[in-house]
């Protein structure tokens, strides 16, 4: 099931390190390759030998005992294709949320750019820290895959939340995560991001509330995935991939024209204005005596409208849809309107959701009108699910066109 790949284990010090024996040991039934890394620790809790035998590679402990060309850190960050931390000490959590890197396996997951799972355990009163649970929040907010610790009865003779979840969760989300990032290779996914500015004169301007960071988010999740991403972006970012940095809606419009004819796929979560001001003003308008002053504004292109209308079958759209009431009445008017593949619809009357905050919940409609709801979470996990979803769906409409053919 996992020939090819190789999973890093960061073990810390931590009773439960016992158990990660046998997360050894699934992994190597399923033919990966599993290298291991202890905090000193660790090493209290269970054998250097007995996690050399089950893996059946060294295990590494600390930085300079190395034969390596390279810093021992980079190469096993670079060798791996996910690292899992388990147990993950409440020492640990917090030095990794604040970028430490003060032993080997610190030092790796802060050069670590692939996916990284933590499961912590640690006592009770622990977990239920301030800080620590501060912490966490970070790692989640970071990006990380957190397995939260289970409830039960705990070494340390407490009850509550704070022993390491099951072995064989941490196992399957590691497989889950290894197959959907293979999900989009090969495939070239475009994402507008931000909302477009309009400008009324050299120092004023039209736009909206976007952050640009759910459109980020989607850029983020289809990167790690395996696809070639191509973010148009009104939001400066400095990303590993390609981010076309545009202002205003034509100029997103050209972008998105020039980029769409070898795409695969394009999602429109940029807030794009429907209007801009008819006649740029070079200089400052002036104030005047006058109480009030008209601007004259002309209708910007609808990018998403225009492309659906040139696609052709081999690239899948999705837009954004905006709306404050009947979100899937809408969403449904929209799709036909626009003509794309998909809608997402997020309800932007809410504060805790859609514009500029981190969090989000959509709903998602394709075009034979079938509908996913997806639970609110923070964007970049969001951003998975909904290209699950996408791609998902649009695999299972091809797959059909095929049956249907006979091919
Ligand atoms: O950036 P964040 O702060 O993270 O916030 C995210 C978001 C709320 C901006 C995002 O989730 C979102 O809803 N984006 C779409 C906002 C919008 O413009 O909605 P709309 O219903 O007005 O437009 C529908 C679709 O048409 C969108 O995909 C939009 O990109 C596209 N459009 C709109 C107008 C236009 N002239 N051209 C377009 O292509």
């Amino acid at each position: 099931m996992l020939s090819g790949k190789s999973i890093l284990i960061g073990i810390t010090g931590g009773i439960a390190a016992y158990k990660i024996c046998e997360l050894i040991r699934m992994f190597k039934r399923a033919n990966a390759d599993v290298k291991i890394v202890c905090t000193p620790n660790a090493l209290n809790f269970v054998t250097k030998l007995t996690l050399q035998s089950l893996s059946q590679n060294k295990v590494a402990v600390r930085e300079f005992e190395t034969e390596n060309f390279k810093p021992e850190h980079i190469s096993y960050a670079d060798g791996a294709d996910i690292m899992i931390i388990a147990p993950a000490t409440a020492n640990t959590v917090s030095k990794i949320a604040n970028g430490y890197c003060d032993n080997l396996l610190t030092s790796i997951v802060c050069a670590f750019n692939k996916p990284v799972i933590i499961a912590p355990a640690m006592n009770r009163n622990m977990w239920e820290n301030p800080v620590i649970k501060e912490n966490i929040a970070k790692l989640y907010k970071l990006g990380y895959e957190i397995l939260e610790p289970e409830k039960g009865f705990l070494a340390c003779g407490y009850s509550g939340q704070g022993r390491l979840c099951r072995t064989d969760k941490i196992f399957e989300k590691a497989v889950e995560i290894l197959h959907s990032s293979d999900m989009l290779k090969g495939k070239k996914v475009i994402v507008t991001a931000g909302g477009t500015i309009e400008d009324i004169d050299p120092v004023r301007y039209i736009s909206n509330y976007s952050s640009g960071k759910m459109g980020i988010a989607l850029a983020d999740a289809a990167k790690s995935m395996g696809a070639y991403v191509v973010l148009i972006s009104t939001v400066d970012v400095d990303k590993s991939y390609n981010v076309i940095k545009v202002k205003s809606a034509l100029d997103m419009q050209s972008a998105v024209k020039s980029e769409i004819t070898d795409a695969d796929f394009v999602i429109m979560a940029a807030a794009v204005a429907d209007y801009r001001v008819k006649n740029y003003s070079r200089q400052k308008i002036k104030k005047t005596s006058s109480d009030e002053i008209t601007l004259e504004l002309v209708k910007n292109p609808d990018i998403l409208q225009e492309i659906c209308s040139m696609k052709n079958n081999s690239v899948c759209v999705a837009g954004f849809c905006a709306e404050n009431e009947n979100l899937t009445e809408n969403a449904k008017a929209k799709i036909v309107q626009k003509g794309c593949d998909f809608i997402i619809a997020n309800d932007i009357s809410r504060t805790d959701i859609g514009f500029s905050s981190d969090y989000n919940e959509v709903t998602i409609i394709d075009k034979d009108g079938n509908v996913t709801k997806l639970e609110k979470t923070d964007k970049n996990r969001l951003a998975k699910q909904i290209l699950e979803v996408i791609y998902g769906r649009n695999c299972s409409d091809n797959r059909e066109l095929c049956t249907s053919q006979s091919c």
